[in-house]
């Protein structure tokens, strides 16, 4: 026999007696590592070691503290409304105050500043007075009435300038009417002119107050 050969036989020996003592010797070993379950029972089941996927269903802006009042949310929608059509009535009615202002300077140069006494533009004056006073107090209510359910602090800014100068603005209205009509009643006396004058000046003054306050708004 050559050395090959003989090497190659113990290898094969060797081979055979470790396969014959390998699962007499994997016994022991799990016998040393304390595990009495016989060989062959089924295996535990094995804890799941792999990374749970991350749960994408998540609120981006959590949930609301509580719910909108519905009384709150009901009173925001008519301010909403309110405040929409009360500087769209506001602008007729400054339009309107000018015209009146105007026609108002005609009558009284008609009647006072040597025109001739026609008379023609009172009719148009009166009808104008009284459908800007109309318009004015529609303006008003809408600003005045809309509901304000959420408490904002007094500021100064051009919100309160606007209510100052329509608060101006009301007052004169209420000194013209009056004016104009206790002037009218006076028809002949020596106080006519004046009260006329003084109805004059206040029917400037009020289109003046007027239009800052809608200059502060819009400009
Ligand atoms: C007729 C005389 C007027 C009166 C008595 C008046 C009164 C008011 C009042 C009290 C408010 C405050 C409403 C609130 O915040 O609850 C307001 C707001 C407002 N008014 Fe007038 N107003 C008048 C004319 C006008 C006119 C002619 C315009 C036209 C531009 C106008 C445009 C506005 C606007 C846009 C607001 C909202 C302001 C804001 O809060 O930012 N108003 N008005
Ligand atoms: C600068 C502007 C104005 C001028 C120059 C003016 C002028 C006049 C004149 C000359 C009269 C006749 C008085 C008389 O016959 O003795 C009159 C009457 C009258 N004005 Fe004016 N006016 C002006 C603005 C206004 C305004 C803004 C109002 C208010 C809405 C108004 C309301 C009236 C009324 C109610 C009468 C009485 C009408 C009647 O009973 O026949 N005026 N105005």
């Amino acid at each position: 026999m050559t050395a090959n050969a003989l090497r190659g036989a113990a290898g094969v020996a060797l081979a055979l007696a470790l396969a014959a003592a390998g699962p007499a010797r994997a016994g022991e070993a799990a016998k040393e590592a304390g595990d009495e379950r016989p060989r062959d029972a089924p295996a535990e089941p094995r804890p799941n070691l792999e990374p749970t996927p991350p749960d994408l269903d998540f609120d981006l802006l959590g949930r609301p503290a509580k719910q909108a009042d519905p009384r709150v949310q009901r009173q925001l929608e008519r301010r909403r409304l309110m405040l929409r059509l009360h500087p769209a009535i506001g602008l007729a009615t400054w339009a309107a105050l000018a015209a009146t202002t105007v026609v108002g300077q005609l009558d009284f140069d008609d009647r006072f500043r040597g025109g001739g006494d026609t008379g023609r533009y009172h009719a148009w004056h009166r009808g104008l007075a009284y459908g800007t006073s109309a318009l004015f107090l529609s303006t008003a209510l809408l600003g005045v009435l809309a509901p304000k359910p959420l408490a904002e602090p007094v500021r100064l800014d051009t919100a309160l300038l606007h209510k100052l100068a329509m608060g101006a603005a009301t007052a004169g209205m209420v000194t013209q009417i009056v004016l104009g009509i206790v002037a009218r009643r006076r028809a002949g006396s020596l106080s006519e002119r004046d009260l006329a004058a003084v109805h004059q000046g206040v029917g400037y003054a009020t289109l003046g107050a007027m239009t800052i306050g809608v200059t502060v708004l819009l400009f």
